[in-house]
């Protein structure tokens, strides 16, 4: 599977007639699920337009470092943080000089020195122009400097000279690019978590809900994301920013979370439900602000559906991962929830332990599942959501 899922790469293009190849390069990079925006040299336009790459990565390309509109909408230091590589394909010898010498005279240059991320330059330009001491010398300095070189390709050139200086083909580039990426535990496939409390509405100002927080579900949704899935978040009401690189779907209450769920699941290899689903909803929810009246006041509810057990009873269901928050009994209880809800594993923790749980940034969990228990020590919820991504991916 690709290691470019979700990376997101910024493509370079200088000017050169391999420019045209780029165009197929961005459908590659894409085929190989990376998000590409393109930043194109003044030399570059002359041999292939901005339209022809804007229409192709389906973003805004940018050409000039001094255009006040596009620095408006997303400014070249903010450009340079974006990506997860900088790959600049084809690299005229003209590019790669500027590059050793640390100019900032243009856009694409700019970049090259405020991106931290990692730079790849792909050089094409005539076999003796690559030959020449200079073009040497200035490609030792860039590989000194950790840039990595991808290529160039030797054969017949544009010119007609036979020799070294070719940029590589697109997919030749797409594989170099991935081989600077650890491969995804989870690249290929589609993950649906769901995370948060759930409000059930009483009427319209008042409703049932719980302090869940959200925290570990999106930590959760981030780690699957990074470790290159598909990652559909299905969330209920939270005070945290909607994760990069995957699909948040909003919800409210737990009749809207299993609606969403079901849908979402279809089709997934993993669903895990981290949510804090209200077991039970108003039977009805009062057209008018319920007034006052007398000393005591009496609500019928009803059973919200299992969530997560309703994936887990789907015909083409995907390993379906559940958690139990429990204050005693932790393993008897997690293994019940396996058993009941027919889950492929548990992950249970104790809300009654200090700085755990429920609004607070760690948690200490165990994994119960039908072979037995593997008990992880108390983490940060970010550092225990690669930990858990890495042990799920190999359910699948
Ligand atoms: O039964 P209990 O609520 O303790 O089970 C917790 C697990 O079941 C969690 O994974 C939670 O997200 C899920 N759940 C659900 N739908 C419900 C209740 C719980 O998906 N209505």
């Amino acid at each position: 599977m690709s290691s470019l899922s979700n990376k997101r790469i910024l493509l370079g293009v200088t000017g050169g007639i391999a420019a045209y190849k780029s165009a197929d390069l961005v459908r590659r990079l894409q085929d190989a699920g990376a998000d590409v925006r393109v930043v194109m040299t003044p030399a570059a336009c002359e041999f292939i337009t901005p339209l022809t790459m804007q229409a192709l990565s389906g973003n805004p390309v940018h050409t000039s470092l001094l255009d006040s509109e596009a620095e408006a909408a997303m400014g070249h230091i903010e450009l340079a943080r974006w990506g997860d590589l900088l790959l600049v394909a084809p690299a005229s010898a003209d590019f790669v000089a500027r590059l050793s010498n640390g100019q900032g005279d243009d856009l694409l240059s700019t970049l090259c020195l405020a991106c931290p991320a990692p730079i790849a330059v792909a050089p094409a330009m005539n076999q003796a122009m690559y030959r020449s001491d200079s073009t040497r010398d200035n490609l030792a300095t860039l590989k000194q400097r950790g840039i990595h070189i991808f290529g160039p390709a030797e054969g017949v050139q544009a010119c007609g000279d036979v020799g070294p200086g070719r940029v590589l083909e697109p997919l030749e580039l797409v594989n170099c690019a991935a081989g600077l990426f650890a491969t995804g535990s989870l690249a290929g496939k589609k993950v649906v978590i769901t995370a948060g409390p759930t409000r059930e509405p009483l009427d319209p100002v008042r409703y049932i809900s719980n302090y869940s927080s959200g925290k570990m579900g999106y930590a959760l949704a981030a780690a699957a994301a990074e470790a290159g899935a598909e990652t559909v978040l299905i969330s209920g009401p939270v005070n945290l920013p909607p994760p990069e690189r995957l699909t948040t779907i909003k919800v409210v209450s737990a009749m809207e979370m299993h609606k969403a769920a079901i849908n979402a699941a279809e089709g997934a290899d993993m669903f895990i439900a981290t949510a804090a689903v209200a077991d039970y909803r108003p039977v009805e929810m009062a057209d008018q602000k319920i007034k006052k009246s007398g000393d005591e006041i009496t609500l019928q509810l009803t059973k919200n559906p299992d969530i997560v057990a309703s994936v887990a009873a789907m015909e083409q269901r995907p390993v379906t991962i559940g958690f139990a928050a429990e204050s005693e009994n932790l393993e008897q209880y997690a293994r019940g929830k396996l058993e009941r809800k027919k889950l492929d594993m548990v992950i249970a923790n104790d809300i009654t332990g200090d700085g755990i749980g429920f609004n607070s940034d760690d948690n200490q969990v165990a994994l119960v599942s039908p072979d037995g228990i593997e008990k992880l020590p108390k983490l940060n919820k970010q550092v225990l959501a690669r930990e858990l991504i890495a042990r799920l991916a190999q359910l699948l």
